[in-house]
Parts: structure tokens; sequence; C-alpha cells
């Protein structure tokens, strides 16, 4: 299998003023087509700052990012930016909504940026998104008519409506209650099995962990262990050391997604 996703040996760190934090410290991790994969670990750890690397919205300080085949760095904007529309969807933490555009608008944004669907065909795929997460009373509020969980929401069709192959969800359920954040995470999977989408998510909760294909665990910036997504595995993860900076990691694939 490819890897869609295929870090060596990355690093970044942070200027704060003249001091350079660190934030991720050698980091390399394969990601297969297909997989969902859960990238675990405190608050702090470098989880926004590793999915903010793949997902091209930062570039890292030493090492390598591919994504798709192309290494992020040899990149110009504009072939990122072509990267980031039609291969990656991206469920921001802090959600990253346009405030003057209602939520219809919002979902339709990407596809308004590819420029592919008619109106009628985004208006249909836009509409059966929007009602897969609860939104169909919402399509004309805007962002701050609504609770961040309805915002949460908005972030995911958007993220989803162009039906990327990459997906990358930076807490997607975390402001969810159970009922909601398992419809998305079976929406999550669902794209998973029948389309084959690739997905990476970080996440503090136990339950949307156990769901994983295979679990990765950051701590201090570097890839801690992997393991079984059950509650056993949960226990074993938290004994673990955290392994040598660069060093590959070995994962377990944790059964099937479904
Ligand atoms: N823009 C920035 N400038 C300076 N330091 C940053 C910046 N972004 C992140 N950091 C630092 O990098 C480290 C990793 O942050 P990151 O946001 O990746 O953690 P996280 O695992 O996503 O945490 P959380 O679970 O709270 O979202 C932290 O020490 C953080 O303070
Ligand atoms: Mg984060």
């Amino acid at each position: 299998m490819n890897a869609i996703v295929s870090l060596k040996n990355a690093t970044k760190s942070y200027l704060l003023g003249k001091v350079a934090v660190p934030a991720l410290c050698g980091v390399s991790l394969d990601v297969q087509a297909g997989e969902f994969l859960s990238i675990a670990g405190p608050s702090g750890s470098g989880k926004t700052t590793l999915l903010n690397l793949v997902g091209c919205v930062d570039t890292p300080t030493s090492g390598t990012v591919e994504v798709a085949g192309h290494n992020t760095a040899q990149l110009s904007e504009r072939e990122l930016t072509r990267l980031r529309l039609h291969t990656i969807g991206f469920i921001f933490q802090s959600f990253n909504l346009v405030g003057v555009l209602d939520v219809y608008r919002n979902v339709e944004l990407p596809l308004l940026l590819q420029g592919r669907l008619s109106g009628s065909e985004r208006q249909k795929r836009i509409v059966a998104l929007l009602d897969r997460v609860g939104l169909r009373e919402h399509t004309r509020h805007r962002p701050n008519e609504l609770s961040g969980g309805q915002r949460q929401r908005v972030a995911i069709a958007r993220a989803l409506v162009t039906r990327p192959s990459l997906v990358l969800a930076d807490e997607p359920t975390a402001n969810l209650d159970s009922v909601t954040g398992q419809n998305i995470l079976d929406l999550m999977k669902e794209l998973n099995r029948t389309e084959k989408t690739t997905f990476i998510f970080s996440t503090h909760d136990a339950r949307v962990m156990s769901h994983a294909s295979s679990i990765v665990r950051l701590a201090d910036g570097r890839l801690a262990a992997s393991a079984h997504s059950d509650a056993a595995s949960q226990a074993e993860l938290a004994e673990l050391e955290p392994m040598q900076t660069g060093e590959r990691l070995p994962r377990k694939r944790v059964g099937g997604t479904s």
C-alpha cells in the first residue's frame, strides 16, 4: 500500500521572542491510504502542530513532510493551495469559519473555489451534508448565531463537501454532545469505509479513539507509542516511554473500522 502521508524526522519550533519553542521533535510517521488514524496526547503535546504540517498550513523547521506523493517544502504557494483544495479536508480545532458568510455559504466556499460543480449540483451536495450533520435548520445563520457544537459541525461539513481523499480533523467531536459526536463519528467511518477516505484525527476522547484503526501518541512533541484501542492497551500506552528522536514508529493495526 502507498503512504498518503509520510513524515521523516519532522521538527517544528516556534519563535517566542528570541526563544525557539520546540513543538515537534523529530517525528517520523507513515500513514497508509484508507487508515482511520487517531493522534492522542495531552494538551501541548503537538497534535495541532502535526496536523498543520500535514495539512500544508505550516512547514516543518527541519525534516520532510510528504502528502499524496509531494514533498510539501518543494511546492509553490499555488501548488500548496491546489493540494489543500483538492486533496485535503481540514477540520480546524478553532473552526476557522468565515464570519460574514452564513452556514450554507461557508460550506459552499471550497466548492466555489474548485469551480467544478454547477449551482444545482453544489446545492444537492451541501443540503445533503447539512442534513447529515444536523444543521438543516441553520443554513441561513451566521457563525456568531450558532453554538460551539453547531460551528464545529459547519467546519466538518465544509471539510467533507469536496469529498477529499485525506481528512485532517483536530478534535472533531470536542464540542459535541455524545449523541451528535457519535453521529459525526459514524459519518467519518462511513466515508472511510465507502470512499476509502483517509482520516487523521486528534482526540482526547477515549470513545472516539476506540474507533481508530490505529493510534499514535504524542508526548512533548515526540511519538511515544502505538497501540490497540481497547481499554487494556490504553492503560499500557500510558506506561510507555517516548521513543528516540527520529525513530520510525512501529504501529499495530487495531482491526476493522466498522
Ligand atoms: N503559534 C505558536 N507560537 C508559539 N508556540 C506555539 C504556537 N503553536 C503552538 N505552540 C506551542 O507548541 C506546543 C504544541 O502545541 P499544539 O497546539 O500543537 O498542542 P496540542 O497537542 O494541539 O494541544 P491541545 O490539545 O491543547 O490542542 C505547545 O507548547 C504550544 O504552546
Ligand atoms: Mg490542538
